[in-house]
């Protein structure tokens, strides 16, 4: 079984991914992390090398590859839904889980990692709150289309473990 987390930058995909990965044994497939060891670049440098088109060819090739494993934990990046037929994808391929979490908060936390964020890296502190309520406003439609959509403010493993009984449990 493959569970796909998706959720804006932010919403603790990579976090939880880690969480759900012990938890099931399963493996961990964090996109940005598979992109930046494939392409030796960060995702921070690539968009200012190349552009966000070629990145998005190159992040749907990754999130087709884990067609070949069976069982895993996928985090994808905040943009992966919202691009080619990716959302479709994820669920032919498995679960999907939108990780949801108000534009508030999220802005609260990307102010203090907005350095690793491409997107962000022009966005004055004041306007963050704004530009995360008007990206979303964009996104959603994607993000909605999950399996399941969990207020994630507050998110703990153990609620997606209940959520999803077929995964297997380790410790
Ligand atoms: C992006 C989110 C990032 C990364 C890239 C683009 C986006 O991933 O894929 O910077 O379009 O929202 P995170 O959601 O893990 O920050």
């Amino acid at each position: 079984m493959k569970v796909f987390l998706v959720g804006y930058m932010a919403s603790g995909k990579s976090h939880l991914s880690k969480e759900l990965s012990d938890l099931t044994g399963y493996p961990n497939i964090d996109l940005d992390d598979i992109f930046e060891e494939r392409y030796r670049i960060s995702v921070n440098d690539f968009f200012n090398k190349y552009d966000e088109s070629s990145f998005r060819r190159l992040e749907q090739e990754l999130l087709q590859e884990t067609e070949s494993q069976p069982n895993a934990i996928v985090s994808t990046g905040g943009g992966t839904p919202c691009f080619f037929r990716n959302m479709e994808f994820m669920k032919m391929n498995g679960v999907c889980i939108y990780l949801r979490v108000n534009a508030r908060i999220l802005a609260e936390r990307l102010q203090n990692v907005k350095r690793k964020r491409p997107l962000l890296q022009k966005v004055e502190p004041g306007d963050m709150e704004a530009m995360v309520r008007k990206q979303l406003e964009i996104r959603e439609p994607f993000y909605l289309q999950a399996d399941h959509v969990i207020d994630a403010q507050n998110i703990i493993p153990e609620l997606i473990m209940k959520l999803l009984p077929e995964l297997p449990r380790v410790i």
